[in-house]
């Protein structure tokens, strides 16, 4: 069973056996989250949004339609993703590209990650960078563009004998199709709460 906080606001969405989900979390209808997963106080979750198993979402993220989460990935306090390249008020894309994290893969405190961009299994981003291009498997990069610092040790498997300089020149995002171009805000579509015992 998960358990879900009553101060938390969860409209209609699949959530996993063990999954916690604490204060003042928002989880729009239609998301989908896997098991044993811990979701911190004050983040938000759209309907778009496809989360793992083992998922920790530290507190003041937005998971933004489009976005997908794999298995084991740890997101950082207060780490932005977003999913619209050229944002304007009122204008929506006709599908937004929504960032995604492979397994196992770590976002520091406060990282930015722009739309799109694929996080490699195993990478791990630090705190505070802004991550422009796709991170490839078990690299750890940081600063503003993120660059490659180095390697996690034995995650780095066949992505040493790619060309680091074409995967870092890649600037092509994947796009997530939204199937419906209707934007979610952020009010409660469901008054439906899932059971809060654990
Ligand atoms: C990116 C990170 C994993 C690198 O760790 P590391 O490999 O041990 O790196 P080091 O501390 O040896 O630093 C290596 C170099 O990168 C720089 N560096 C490290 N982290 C950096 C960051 N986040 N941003 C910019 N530069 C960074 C260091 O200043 C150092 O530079 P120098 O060689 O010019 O002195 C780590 O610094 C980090 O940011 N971890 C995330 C922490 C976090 O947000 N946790 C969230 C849960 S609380």
């Amino acid at each position: 069973m998960s358990f879900i906080h009553p101060l938390a606001d969860v409209a209609e969405a699949s959530i996993g056996e063990g999954t916690k989900v604490w204060q003042f979390v928002v989880i729009l209808k239609g998301a989908t989250i896997g098991r044993d997963c811990n979701i911190c106080a004050q983040t938000l979750i759209e309907g778009d949004v496809v989360v793992g198993d083992r998922v920790t979402v530290k507190s003041g993220v937005q998971l933004w339609d489009g976005t997908r989460i794999e298995d084991d990935v740890f997101i950082g306090p207060n780490v932005t993703l977003t999913n619209d390249p050229y944002p304007r008020s009122k204008e929506y894309p006709e599908r937004f590209s929504g960032v995604i994290i492979k397994r196992n893969a770590s976002i520091g405190a406060n990282a930015t990650l722009l739309p799109g961009i694929e996080i490699g299994e195993n990478a791990m981003v630090g705190a505070g960078a802004v991550v422009t291009k796709h991170v490839p498997r078990g690299a750890v990069v940081a600063g503003n563009p993120a660059k490659i610092l180095r390697y996690v040790e034995g995650a780095q498997g066949n992505a040493k004998v790619e060309n680091m300089q074409n995967h870092l020149n890649d600037t092509t995002r994947h796009d997530t199709t939204r199937h419906d171009t209707t934007r979610h805000d952020t009010t409660r579509h469901d008054t439906t709460r899932h059971d809060t015992t654990d």
